[in-house]
């Protein structure tokens, strides 16, 4: 079997090998900070909620964590600059959002998957914890949000499973309540490929063995919270970016493939009778809208994590934050792939919107081609995969409106639309009891069901071209107007 060792020389696309490497990057970049003594039960939290809507603020590692020890430390911030998620994806730390999420595109669209490879060795094993050793409560889990019913050692975290049926194997970020040192809960909302594993060992009568990382490396962590198709593993889908097969180890107990240099793994069976309390907790639609629930949780059996580890830390903070910077880049560039793949023609520019959670609302730029082509882009926007989970409003305009700009897509919708005929309204459409406007009878009921709002903001096509013209200057007039009055603007004397 090849070692970690080896396969690390080979062949590998990106920048970095692995979260220490990468973090190294960010300090290079300028892009890091230590802190020490922030505490779980509110420092950490409170400094991250600064950092997550501060959209120029630095990574953060806290160290010296007061309970832990020296050098058990929570990395936060990762991908708040598109810089760094440009880094993640080894594309230039330099592009604006729409020019970054457009590359992403390219980029995934030229890789092809490469399934992962089991290596003897690894860091993930420095340290082990077998049966009654177990215990999850050496690392630092902080309370993230001033309302969260408990800490939750996994937000940048993801859940390892397996396809009963294919052997594929699903890596899926799903939120995890810290409950006691043998044991973690975690809440996965209806669809979810992690569930759909789970729900199929369950049908069989059997616990799902399951692994959660909580810590490792970045891109993984990125492939873990995208809406890839059912079936694509998301180890091959970044061994396909890294060109090289991600190293992994097999778990002792479930014989589940381990990222080798993850920084900390938790190793059990999620049974379908054993479930606790999980919840309140701050969410990405800025509620706390699910509650507190009974969820399954892991009986943890082994536990593997590096030398000094790193526990990354991504809790969802009220909209627009980190998460819904960095979702809104990949996202679109996921549903503009995804379209395509769909056949719409024309599609010019794809946004989903940060302060809509990157789901909400979405903005599709498009160049008609034919009666009702704007209709079609709505549609398929709204239901492909990328977009069917939790979505609301989707509004399609022509090419002119800057989708990526909120001031221009709103003022589009404001002027090209009619209420009475431009809104398609699909119903029983995918959601989830994240979803704050779904009443409180029908989340009992389980009914997760919302509906989609398409708004056709186009020229009508039958007079688009009788549309009256927008009042705003020609590339020329605007030149002329800059060079013989942008002093005026600018405060300074007339050149
Ligand atoms: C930081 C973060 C936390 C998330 N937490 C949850 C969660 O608690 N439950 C959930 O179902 N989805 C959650 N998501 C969304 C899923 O990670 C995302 O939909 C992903 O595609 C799921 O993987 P899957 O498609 O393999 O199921 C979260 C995403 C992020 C970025």
């Amino acid at each position: 079997m090849a070692t970690v060792k080896a396969l690390s020389r080979s062949k590998n696309l990106l920048p970095y090998n692995g979260l220490r490497d990468w973090i190294e990057k960010l300090n290079e970049m300028g892009d890091l900070r230590i802190v020490e003594g922030a505490d779980v039960e509110k420092g950490i939290g409170q400094a991250t909620e600064l950092l997550q809507h501060h959209p120029d603020a630095p990574a953060v590692l806290f160290d010296s964590v007061p309970g832990y020890k020296k050098g058990y430390r929570v990395l936060v911030n990762l991908y708040g600059t598109p810089g760094r998620l440009a880094l993640t994806f080894g594309l230039p730390v330099n592009l604006n959002k729409a020019d970054l999420s457009n590359r992403i595109l390219e980029l995934v669209e030229g890789s092809k998957p490469i399934p992962y490879e089991f290596v003897d060795e690894g860091p993930v094993l420095e340290n082990i914890q077998i049966g009654s050793d177990v215990n999850v409560d050496i690392f630092p889990s902080p309370r993230w949000h001033e309302r969260d019913g408990g800490h939750y050692i996994g937000t940048g975290s993801y859940d390892i499973t397996r396809d009963p049926d294919s052997g594929t194997v699903n890596l899926g970020t799903y939120r995890v309540m810290s409950m006691d040192k043998k044991t973690v809960g975690f809440y996965i909302s209806p669809g979810k490929h992690g569930r759909i594993d789970r729900e199929k060992y369950w049908a069989n009568g059997e616990p799902c063995p399951t692994v959660i990382v909580v810590g490792g490396d970045p891109l993984l962590l990125v492939a873990a919270c995208t809406e890839l198709p059912y079936g694509v593993s998301e180890y091959d889908w970044v061994g396909g970016l890294r060109g090289s097969p991600y190293p992994v180890v097999k778990g002792r107990v479930t014989g589940l493939p381990i990222p080798a240099d993850a920084e900390i793994a938790f190793e059990g069976f999620v049974r379908q009778d054993n479930k606790r309390p999980e919840g309140p907790f701050g969410e990405w639609t800025g509620y706390y809208a699910s509650g507190a629930r009974e969820e399954p949780v892991l009986d943890i059996q082994a536990v593997y994590y590096r030398n000094n580890p790193i526990v990354t830390g991504f809790p969802p903070q009220c909209p627009p934050d980190e998460q819904q910077r960095f979702r809104a880049i990949q996202r679109s560039a996921l549903l503009k792939q995804e379209m395509e793949k769909a056949s719409v023609p024309g599609i010019t520019q794809v946004w989903c919107h940060e302060v809509g959670g990157a789901r909400m609302l979405v903005g599709v730029a498009i160049k008609q081609l034919y009666p009702g082509h704007a209709s079609q882009a709505g549609h398929v926007a709204a239901m492909c995969h990328v977009g069917a989970y939790a979505g609301k409003y989707v509004i399609v305009v022509d090419e002119d409106v800057d989708v990526t700009n909120l001031e221009d897509l709103m003022w589009a919708m404001s002027t090209r639309s009619d209420p009475a005929t431009s809104i398609d309204i699909i119903h029983r459409t995918w959601s989830t009891p994240l979803d704050p406007r779904i009443s409180p009878e029908d989340k009992k009921a389980g009914k997760m069901m919302n509906s989609r709002a398409i708004i056709d903001a186009t020229r009508p096509w039958e007079w688009r071209n009788e549309f009256p013209v927008v009042n705003r200057p020609s590339k020329e007039w605007r030149r002329e107007s800059e060079e013989k009055w942008g002093w005026v603007v600018n405060r300074v004397d007339k050149k």
